[in-house]
Formats: C-alpha cells, sequence, structure tokens
C-alpha cells in the first residue's frame, strides 16, 4: 500500500539522517514547546544559540512564569517577532494557574494557551507525549502535495483540512513526533520547492508527484 511504502522508508531514513538538534535530546514539553516557538519563523541554526540560551536562563515553566517580561524580552532580542515571547510568557503563567505546572497532554487544553494554534499543539503533543497529531506546516504540505500529486489550492481552509486527514492517515502512531519531525525534516533537506532532490529521497516510489516526472509542479498555489 501506498501508506506501507511511505511510513517504513521514511522512519529508517530519518533514523540514519536526522540532525542534532538540541530540543530533540529532551522529553521536557517546556523546552519542547519553546523550541518549537523560536522554529515557526525562525531557521534552525538561528534558533540553537537563541534555545540554548533561554532554557538555561529559565529551566522550567515555572522559572519562566516568575521572571519579568523584561528578561523575558532581552533573551528573544533579535529573534523578531516579539509577540511570540509575550504570549509564551503568559501561557507559561497560564500552565502554572491552571495546570500546575504540567504542560498540557490533552488537545483542546494545550490549543486554549496564548500563542499555540494548531501547529504548535500538534508540535508538542507529538514530540513530547507521542500523541498522534499530524503537523502541517508549508514543509509538511509540500511533501503531502506531492506525494498524493494533489491539485488542491493549499491557500484554501478546505485543502489543509484534507492534507491533514492525509498526513493523519501516513502518521506512525507509534512514532508520531520522531514521524512529524522526519516530515518537516524531509521538506526542509530533500522534498524543497524548486528542483527537489528526488534521487536521494527515501519516499521516491511513494510518490505520484516524482512518478508524473514533474514534482516540482506542487504544491499549487494561487498565482502558479
Ligand atoms: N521545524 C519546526 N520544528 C521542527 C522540528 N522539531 N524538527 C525539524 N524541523 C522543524
Amino acid at each position: 500500500s501506498q501508506i506501507a511504502a511511505f511510513r517504513g522508508p521514511l522512519m529508517e531514513w530519518y533514523d540514519e539522517n536526522k540532525r542534532e538538534m538540541p530540543w530533540r535530546k529532551t522529553g521536557d514539553p517546556y523546552r519542547i514547546w519553546v523550541s518549537e516557538i523560536m522554529l515557526q519563523q525562525t531557521r534552525v541554526d538561528t534558533v540553537r544559540e537563541y534555545y540554548r540560551r533561554f532554557v538555561k536562563a529559565f529551566p522550567t515553566v515555572g522559572d519562566l512564569a516568575n521572571a519579568e517580561q523584561d528578561e523575558v524580552l532581552k533573551l528573544w532580542e533579535g529573534l523578531g517577532y516579539y509577540s511570540r515571547a509575550r504570549y509564551l510568557h503568559d501561557a507559561a503563567q497560564q500552565v502554572v494557574r491552571e495546570h500546575e505546572g504540567t504542560v498540557p497532554r490533552d488537545y483542546d487544553d494545550i490549543r486554549d494557551l496564548k500563542g499555540i494554534g494548531p501547529y504548535t499543539a500538534a508540535a508538542v503533543l507529538s514530540i513530547a507525549y507521542n500523541e498522534p497529531h499530524p503537523v502541517l506546516d508549508g514543509n509538511v504540505m509540500r511533501v503531502v502535495s506531492r506525494v498524493f500529486a494533489s491539485d488542491a489550492n493549499i491557500k484554501k481552509a478546505k485543502t489543509q483540512r484534507h492534507f491533514r486527514r492525509l498526513a493523519g492517515e501516513l502518521l506512525d502512531p507509534e512514532r508520531a513526533g520522531d514521524f512529524n519531525q522526519a516530515m518537516m525534516e524531509l521538506g526542509a533537506t530533500i522534498c524543497t520547492p524548486t528542483s527537489p532532490s528526488c534521487g536521494r529521497c527515501p519516499v521516491q516510489d511513494a510518490c505520484a508527484a516524482y512518478a508524473e516526472g514533474e514534482p516540482e509542479q506542487y504544491p499549487v498555489t494561487p498565482e502558479s
């Protein structure tokens, strides 16, 4: 089946090729949350040092909750999108107040935290708790659109719902966090927007766009 031809080879590729990242060495939901907030608008190589300093200054969600906003913003200086830092700080206080300092494991509860949208909720729940929620960021949408050679317009909410469902079918329920990170990493390093490296792709055999011969035609956006 297409799912088996995809899931096994992807996970094997990830196990052998995953890049070292500081937040991949922890199982701490708070630290994974911090990393995912930083990674949303910032490249991995920039995030490394900011992440290191941030978790050194605020090792736990309680430490972050107790900090002054100025201290938090100071550590964010240079990362940009400062509302991310303010929301993270507010949400840490919310976790202390409403969840006794434990990052919620329930989807609706974690979504109620300031600054946590569908992407961050799925990333934290899957990576920290291995809960089977598929993540859908730009990289994952590109991979999904190519695997299924889908012409659907990725700007549309309906397409995003459809792709999230497809990603959820591909997801390895035993290794949700690794699967999601493998999808993001495949999109970032192999299944790139232009000139994808299909020759090195672990899921070439499962890819409908590769079979058609023009994978870079996907995903379809209104302007393209
Ligand atoms: N981009 C955002 N989060 C990521 C993660 N955990 N691994 C790889 N790329 C990412």
